[in-house]
């Protein structure tokens, strides 16, 4: 159903090797874009867009660390020099710091910020200046929960998030008036690496697994295709009246509070 969409489209996906990025990086192959996967995983990307090749679709990895401005500069020359127009950027990239603020170095702090935040600004930039030349084309990012709530241990993280949520909105009022659009993605606890890496580093992982999944009203971790699922929409022409909104994909997880006592019923009727 893609195919109509995004045939013979260009769509760059930074932190594409793995996870959610991935999944996003074989729809938009199947639906016949051609895919650029902008990763620091190189082996794990390269094997990704080889099969997508012997499959028949059009996938190429490219090394870029999306936090240095050299590697995402030349990202995009490849991308105008090999096919000549880019379409859709999916900014993806991203690390997890599990630290207090007290033990956080300077040095952590700015690693974390550099790859969530300064990466999605310069692919951004990038993206904007050629979207906005030639006056269409999406860019979607992949922000968080903690840009909006978060949990002790998270600062660096969710700061860096914080300001993803506030750069999507930035772009978005600039892209506006050259019909460019730009949106984030809201994933709830998403059974990747990063996922699966978080729960190794508990005393009991399975235990650890179900608890960040019970924690979402539909009572499961989300799927990376559930979440791309959500990236080729909001990529797509189906989402052309929607720019600036930060689309949740969490199984309802920032529908509730935090579980409390019961609540009482002594309504007034
Ligand atoms: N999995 C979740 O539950 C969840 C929830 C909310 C938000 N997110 C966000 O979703 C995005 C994808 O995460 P994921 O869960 O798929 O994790 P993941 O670790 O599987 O994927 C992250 C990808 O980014 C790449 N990457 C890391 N640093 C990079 C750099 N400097 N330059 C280029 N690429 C780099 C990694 O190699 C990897 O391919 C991240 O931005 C993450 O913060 C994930």
């Amino acid at each position: 159903m893609w195919d109509e969409y995004f045939l013979g489209k260009t769509v760059v996906v930074g932190g594409g090797s793995t996870g959610i990025g991935a999944a996003a990086v074989e729809g938009f192959a199947r639906a016949g874009a051609n895919v650029v996967v902008a990763d620091v995983a190189d082996e794990i990307g390269s094997a990704l867009t080889q099969s997508l090749t012997l499959e028949g679709h059009h996938a190429l990895y490219r090394h870029c660390d999306v936090s240095n401005e050299a590697d995402v500069e030349s990202l995009f020359t490849l991308v105008d020099t090999t096919y000549g127009s880019l379409d859709v950027l999916y900014a993806n990239a991203g690390i997890e710091w599990v630290k207090d603020v007290r033990h956080t170095t300077l040095d952590e702090w700015r690693r974390v910020l550099d790859v969530n935040l300064t990466g999605m600004f310069l692919l951004g930039r990038a993206a904007m200046r050629r979207l906005c030349a030639q006056k269409y084309g999406s860019i979607v990012v992949t922000s968080s929960p903690h840009a909006l709530a978060t949990v002790p241990d998270a600062g660096a993280y969710a700061a860096s998030k914080g300001g993803v949520h506030a750069l999507v909105r930035s772009l978005a009022l600039e892209g506006a008036p050259y019909g460019v659009r730009v949106n984030g993605i809201v994933p709830g606890t998403i059974d990747t690496p990063m996922v699966q890496r978080e729960a190794q580093a508990a005393s009991d992982p399975e235990k650890q697994l179900e608890l960040m999944a019970s924690a979402h009203p539909l009572g499961r971790l989300g799927q990376p295709s559930e979440v791309a699922n959500a990236a080729l929409f909001l990529a797509s022409p189906l989402a052309s009246f929607i720019t600036g909104s930060m689309v949740a994909v969490d199984g309802g997880l920032m529908a509730g509070l935090p579980a409390g006592p019961p609540l009482s019923y002594n309504n007034q009727t």
